[in-house]
């Protein structure tokens, strides 16, 4: 039997709970130790790691960097998973904000760091899920950079300002990591029953303690548009593939004389801009598809144009002709 370890760390307890709850699902007739970093001394005796931590600006947190570099050797040498818990989980967000241009983020694209920073480390899957957090019980500074950052947010990006507390965990999420774990390492088939162990999730304490009428977790809607000052941005899904969009992207840019420029491919999304081909910055559109987990057979797609509103109409009817194509012949999943 392969022996596995989940090394993690937790500032506030969310990627504790999801490591026991991982453990769980992975089966608990299997050898997997759970251990925080700083309980750990030697990845040797291990065929496989599990590395699990928080995430801290787009990225995990350093402790998680620290552990990877303490015994980055042995982990190159074995099967990785990786995982983290953050608070923005869509992985069709773009962010826009003083200090860096236009990138992807979210999910499970906060680890495009960390794979980038350590390529002999090839993970076999990567998890994000939400974590929670209770704002009136954060350590001051943290509590002061939450309020600050929930003041300055775009209006396309969360919407949490003013929440006592948030929770975005995705329980589906969880499953399919660990899922991918039982199959990808340990060649065992899926465990079907995974919603016994939603024990993890099903806590009794609300998601905004101030409104106890406020539901633990809240989905924000999968379908919007605004048109912001700031940014035109409209989001929306349909029934297909990463691939059957990329490909009805691409007939959109051809029939309405745009370059569609391919920016960043994951496994679960892609990343396009797409502009007329004049050469101008104005009425450039940062398109996102992404393969959602738990809305399995549908791709949900946003699209943001940051140029100012009266510039940019010819961006917005381009977006809402690609959303026509996207949609056509029943795809449409309101
Ligand atoms: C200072 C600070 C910065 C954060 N930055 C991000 C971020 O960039 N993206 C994100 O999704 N969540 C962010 N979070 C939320 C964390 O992801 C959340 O606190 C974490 O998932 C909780 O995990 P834990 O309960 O295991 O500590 C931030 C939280 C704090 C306090």
């Amino acid at each position: 039997m392969k022996k596995g370890l989940l090394a993690y760390e937790s500032q506030y307890g969310s990627a504790a709970d999801v490591s026991y709850w991982i453990r769980s699902i992975v089966g608990l007739d299997q050898h997997l130790d759970v251990k925080k970093y700083n309980q750990i001394l030697t990845v040797e005796p291990y065929d496989y790691v599990i590395i699990g931590g928080y995430t801290r600006w787009e990225k995990p947190h350093k402790s998680t960097y620290q552990f990877i570099e303490r015994f980055h050797d042995e982990l190159a040498k074995k099967e990785v998973a990786y995982f983290l818990t953050c608070g923005e989980v869509d992985e069709t967000i773009v962010i826009n904000m003083p200090g860096a241009p236009p990138h992807i983020s979210s999910g499970r694209s906060y680890f495009l760091d960390t794979v980038e920073k350590f390529p002999s480390i090839k993970p076999v899957t990567l998890g994000a899920f939400g974590g929670r957090q209770v704002n009136r019980y954060l350590k001051s500074k943290d509590a002061r950079l939450i309020w600050l950052l929930g003041k300055t947010m775009p209006p396309d990006k969360v919407g949490w300002t003013g929440l006592d507390m948030w929770e975005s965990l995705v329980p589906e999420r969880v499953e399919a990591f660990a899922n991918d774990i039982r199959t990808k390492i340990l060649s065992l088939r899926p465990l079907d029953d995974v919603k016994q162990y939603r024990v993890f999730w099903e806590s009794l304490q609300p998601g905004n303690l101030l409104d106890p009428s406020v539901k633990k977790f809240s989905v924000r809607p999968w379908t919007i548009t605004q048109n912001e000052k700031r940014c035109y941005f409209s989001r929306s899904r349909f029934k297909g593939n990463l691939s059957l969009a990329t490909s009805l992207l691409e007939r959109w840019a051809q029939e309405n004389g745009l370059e569609l420029k391919l920016e960043k491919k994951t496994y679960y999304n892609t990343y396009f801009r797409a502009q007329k081909s004049e050469g101008s910055k104005a009425g450039l559109i940062h398109i996102v598809i992404a393969d959602v987990i738990e809305d399995p057979g549908n791709v949900h797609v946003s699209f943001r144009c940051y140029t100012k509103p009266s510039a940019r109409k010819a961006a917005e009817d381009d977006i809402q002709s690609a959303e026509k194509i996207l949609w056509a012949d029943g795809r449409k999943v309101d």
